[in-house]
């Protein structure tokens, strides 16, 4: 059920407007792999990715605010303050991985940040790092500096959005190494409410983020990925050349990545799914 205009469709949410500077995200089973979306859903994804962020909007207020205002009985809505979004990216990284891997062959950086030498693919980084981009409309992020950053949001707004991305990532990072999920990297998205800047979109998911299981953690490769891993393998054995149209998953792949992405919810929350699904404010306490 939803009230309020349609505002649009991201790859993954649909937006609408509700009256007093509101905003419904609803989120949809829609996955994308290899930037593609597919033909055929994950039921009950966009509940996972819709509780999982309600979970850490939850307990990282006091790092940050967020637009976070309620999630709806249907699991996969969320209420939020409406906000001005800032038109970067806010990745950080704490391990070598995805485009950063190539950007450090080629010149010991990642986005400017010198790192030391002899990193192995999906090593740790010696501290996290702070790597914006710009939101591309299709395909690709393009990863910016820091100089080109703080020409889009100013050099002040750009440190603090900065200092929050990393508080955020460092506390969520440590929350999951507990539970057995390395959270490799991932993006944040700000936005401002007057002059107050708001986390907003979702954090800390498994669309926005890379998850890996730390018990198969082996650094000098690429890593399987907790939620996706089924998909891409499954999509790859089909010899699909990775543009549109996505090949159809059939049953089992559909299976085994929704228990993936339940899997994930259960571990970071300590919830089990059955009791979000029978009252999505659990996360929330
Ligand atoms: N509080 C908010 N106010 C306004 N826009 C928001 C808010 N939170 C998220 N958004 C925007 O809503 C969209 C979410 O849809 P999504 O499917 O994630 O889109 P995308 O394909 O761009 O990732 C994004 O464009 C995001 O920037
Ligand atoms: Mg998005």
């Amino acid at each position: 059920m939803t009230d309020g205009v349609h505002l649009g469709s991201g790859k993954v949410r649909e937006l609408y407007a509700l009256e007093g500077d509101r905003l419904v995200l609803v989120a949809s089973d829609r996955i994308s792999t290899f930037d593609v979306v597919l033909p055929t859903g994950i039921p009950d994804k966009g509940r996972v990715l819709t509780g999982l962020a309600a979970f850490w909007f939850a307990r990282t207020r006091s790092i940050c605010p967020n637009h976070l205002l309620a999630v709806r009985p249907d699991g996969r809505s969320t209420e939020c303050r409406r906000l001005d979004m800032l038109p970067i990216e806010c990745v950080v990284r704490g391990y070598l991985a995805g485009s950063a891997v190539k950007d450090y062959r080629t010149t010991g950086q990642v986005c400017g940040h010198p790192l030391p030498a002899g990193l192995a693919e999906s090593d740790r980084l010696p501290e996290p790092i702070f790597t914006p981009a710009t939101k591309a409309q299709t395909g690709h992020d393009e990863n910016i500096t820091r100089e080109q950053a703080a020409g889009i949001v100013g050099a002040e707004r750009l440190a603090e959005i900065e200092r929050l991305s990393l508080a955020l990532y460092r506390f969520a990072a440590d929350y999951a190494l507990g539970r057995g999920i390395i959270i490799a990297d991932t993006k944040f998205e700000f936005g401002l409410d007057g002059d107050q800047l708001v986390l907003g979109d979702e954090a800390l998911t498994p669309d926005s983020s890379r998850f890996w299981p730390a018990d198969q953690y082996a650094p000098g490769k690429a890593q399987p990925s907790f939620d996706k891993q089924f998909v891409r393998d499954f999509c790859e054995k089909t010899g699909w050349d990775k543009t549109p149209p996505g090949p159809e998953l059939p049953p089992a792949v559909v299976a085994g990545t929704r228990a993936r992405y339940v899997e994930a919810f259960e571990r970071l929350t300590g919830i089990p799914f059955a009791d979000y699904l029978a009252d999505p404010s659990v996360v929330l306490r």
